[in-house]
């Protein structure tokens, strides 16, 4: 059932939370999928209802960073990210305290702690009183939810309750960054770019699968990075070149009957059903977009799809990411 962010919804989701419940709730992000890090009981009906695997550990959500050592061991680096980009879409890595069970962290001895910035995100965990553990909320690796109806379709009535906070800004999931290692790592881009963590972080790396295409039995620095992810239905194919070298592209593969993942305005010169997925050159455009577009492509089924590539600095960086998982990595320089 979806839910109205009222402030009676907001109390009954903190209650049905502090009980043991899943409840999906809206963050600045994308939505989560929620329920006391402190109990591995709920903590199992998340990972029982996205069908994740194990080995996949989930975000602790807070919200005020004095509470990072009620759960972390914190160090320099965490107080000085925790004070430029908190609260919002950034999640770091800290090591764990005992008190996170192991099927929150899965077994490592770190865990991913976050302080959204979404009111109706922060008002649930504080109606809650304890910290939540929530995974996006989305059947697991299928594109995330940045809607409430994109929760619903996906759970259904499997979850206690969904509480409706519109459409998320962000549009894609928080940047991952270890602080648990030196130097720290970016495990996963998102809305803070690696240019901005690096006025904290200096010497920052980013991890390989960022990127890349993990070799295969490469360990992952993060577990997420190795399963697949944001898979539509149909065999997705991102084309890196220009618009006209794409347009060429698809005209020669039109016994395929294509279809076309593209930048805004682009669909009605291309001649193919297509989903439009933001502003060339736009990052955030794109980030607000990237996963109602993977769904609408759902949508149309199965077949061949052709994509545009974006840039990968920037805001861009998080979206490449997400497109070359839903591509399972093909692409083709034009
Ligand atoms: O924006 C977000 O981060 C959303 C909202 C709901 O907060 N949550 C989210 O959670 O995207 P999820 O579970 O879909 O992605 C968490 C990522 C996964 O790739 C996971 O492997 C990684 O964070 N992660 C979690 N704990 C980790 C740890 N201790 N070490 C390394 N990676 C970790
Ligand atoms: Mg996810």
């Amino acid at each position: 059932m979806i839910y109205k962010a009222t402030e009676e919804n907001i109390a009954k989701a903190g209650k049905i939370l502090k009980n043991g419940g899943v409840v999906a709730i809206p963050t600045e992000t994308v939505y989560g999928l929620a329920a006391n890090a402190l109990d591995k009981k709920a903590v199992a009906k998340i990972f029982a209802a996205k069908g994740r695997p194990a080995d996949n550990p989930l975000i602790v959500h807070i919200t005020d960073a004095k509470d990072i050592e009620k759960y972390a061991y914190p160090n320099e680096k965490a107080a000085a990210l925790a004070k430029k980009f908190w609260p919002g879409p950034l999640t770091m890595i800290l090591p764990k305290k005992d008190c996170i069970p192991d099927i929150v962290s899965a077994g490592l001895d770190t865990v991913a702690i976050r302080c959204p910035s979404h009111p109706v995100a922060r008002a649930i965990i504080n109606a809650a009183g304890v910290p939540l553990a929530a995974p996006s909320a989305n059947i697991s690796g299928k594109p995330s939810a940045t809607t409430a109806k994109h929760v619903l379709k996906d759970f259904g009535e499997n979850i206690d309750a969904v509480i409706d906070g519109g459409t998320c800004d962000c549009g894609v999931e928080s940047t991952v960054v270890t602080v648990a290692t030196e130097p720290p790592v970016l495990l996963r881009p998102g809305f803070v770019t690696p240019e901005q963590l690096r006025e904290i972080l200096p010497d920052l790396k980013i991890a390989e699968a960022v990127t890349k295409e993990l070799p295969a039995g490469a360990k992952a620095l993060s577990p997420g990075m190795k399963h697949k992810h944001y898979a539509p239905k149909a065999d997705v194919t991102l084309l890196n070149g220009t618009f006209e070298q794409f347009k060429a592209y698809v005209d020669a593969h039109m016994d395929q009957n294509p279809s076309c993942l593209c930048f805004t305005g682009e669909a009605e010169k291309l001649g193919v059903p297509c989903v439009e997925y933001g502003r060339e050159g736009d990052g955030a455009d794109q980030a607000k977009h990237i996963f109602r577009s993977l769904r609408a492509l759902d949508e149309q089924g199965d077949g061949i799809v052709y994509a545009r590539c974006p840039q990968k600095d920037g805001l861009s960086m998080a979206v490449y990411n997400r497109l070359i998982r839903a591509a399972a990595f093909r692409v083709i320089d034009l």
